[in-house]
């Protein structure tokens, strides 16, 4: 059920929403002013890259699925992407541009011997994508610095051994208000929803399923033009995993299939335009959105998020912490 804004608040405060997690003055942001954009990062000569970049072809939009040696390499890219992520959220900061988190990240990929697959796709100019407060996402990292109150979504995506994993999270800068951290903490219980209700040989609505519904309980609204995407060797292949509920997508998904689920919640209405640079989605009613992102395997039993490092962190949260909020009684 969609919460009204003269409904109890979802976090079981008592109050309103309006008067709690919806407080419109908490969510209330001036546009996000874009700003300058420095050239493009220069990657080595040895580092390889994707198709798009040497040749300018983007590949067809194929589903992704893979056997036990193309598995092997996507868990190295989603492993470098999810390191990638967590060392450049860890710079994030009151004072911090766009652009020097984009440095930050773009020179991870390097050590790491990847090529930043954003990096000049369909004519991308950064290494990363980021989206701050109203921006719902592909923001240009520019010169604009960080403000207390902001939220930013860091999206990285690594091309590795021939293959692209793909991830991103939202990330506060200075001390959140309640409103925005329930958005942002919202968003990322969203997506593990939808990664822990995959079932081999079961709708891909089941993913939407789980999302919609508890993000619309909580007074949020979800984008619907961009969804998840297959990815391997593709960086967008097929499906298309819809986070809204689409009753017109039958697919089924079967083990071996690999790609993302990244919803993107709005505090406000979930529509929003393209800025003239080709790329920046602004929410119309420039309200903050947040996004998360893990790029996953189908297995015979469910699903497994491949963006962790290889010992298993990551900055955009992992089926455990859905399990266990989920299984134990509600505390706050
Ligand atoms: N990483 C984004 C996604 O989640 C795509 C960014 S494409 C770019 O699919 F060109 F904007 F970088
Ligand atoms: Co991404
Ligand atoms: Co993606």
């Amino acid at each position: 059920m969609k919460l009204k804004t003269n409904d109890p608040c979802w976090c079981g405060s008592g109050h309103k929403h309006k008067r709690c997690h919806g407080d419109r003055h908490a969510l209330t942001y001036p546009p996000v002013t874009l700003g300058r954009v420095s050239p493009p990062r220069a990657v080595p000569d040895g580092i390889a890259r994707p198709s798009y970049v040497t040749t300018g072809i983007v590949p067809p939009q194929t589903p992704q699925i893979q056997d036990a040696a193309s598995l092997t390499r996507l868990r190295r890219a989603c492993a470098v992407a999810a390191e990638v992520l967590l060392r450049t959220g860890e710079q994030v900061g009151i004072g911090v541009t766009t652009d020097d988190l984009d440095r930050v990240a773009h020179d991870v990929y390097v050590e790491l011997g990847a090529y930043p697959s954003d990096l000049h796709y369909r004519g991308f100019p950064k290494s990363i994508c980021t989206s701050v407060n109203g921006v719902v996402c592909h923001g240009i990292p520019d010169d604009r610095p960080l403000e207390e109150g902001d939220i930013i979504n860091i999206d990285v995506t690594a091309y590795i051994d021939g293959m692209h994993g793909d991830t991103s999270a939202t990330f506060h800068v200075g001390t959140p208000t309640a409103a925005l951290a329930g958005l942002v903490d919202t968003t990322r219980d969203a997506t593990l929803r939808g990664i822990a209700a995959i079932r081999p040989f079961e709708p891909l609505q089941r993913i939407a399923e789980a999302i919609e519904p508890f993000a619309e309980s909580r007074g949020y609204s979800v984008v619907r033009e961009y969804g998840g995407h297959g990815i391997g060797e593709s960086f967008h292949g097929a499906p298309h995993v819809s986070h809204h509920v689409d009753r017109r997508d039958d697919s089924i998904v079967v083990p071996g299939m690999t790609f993302t689920v990244e919803p993107m919640l709005c505090s406000g209405r979930a529509r929003f335009h393209q800025a003239a640079d080709g790329w920046t989605e602004h929410a119309d009613d420039n309200r903050p959105s947040a996004q998360f992102e893990h790029t996953v395997l189908v297995t015979d039993t469910g699903a497994e998020i491949l963006t962790v490092t290889t010992d298993g962190r990551t900055a955009a949260g992992t089926l455990d912490t859905v399990n266990a909020a989920r299984s134990s009684p509600r505390t706050t």
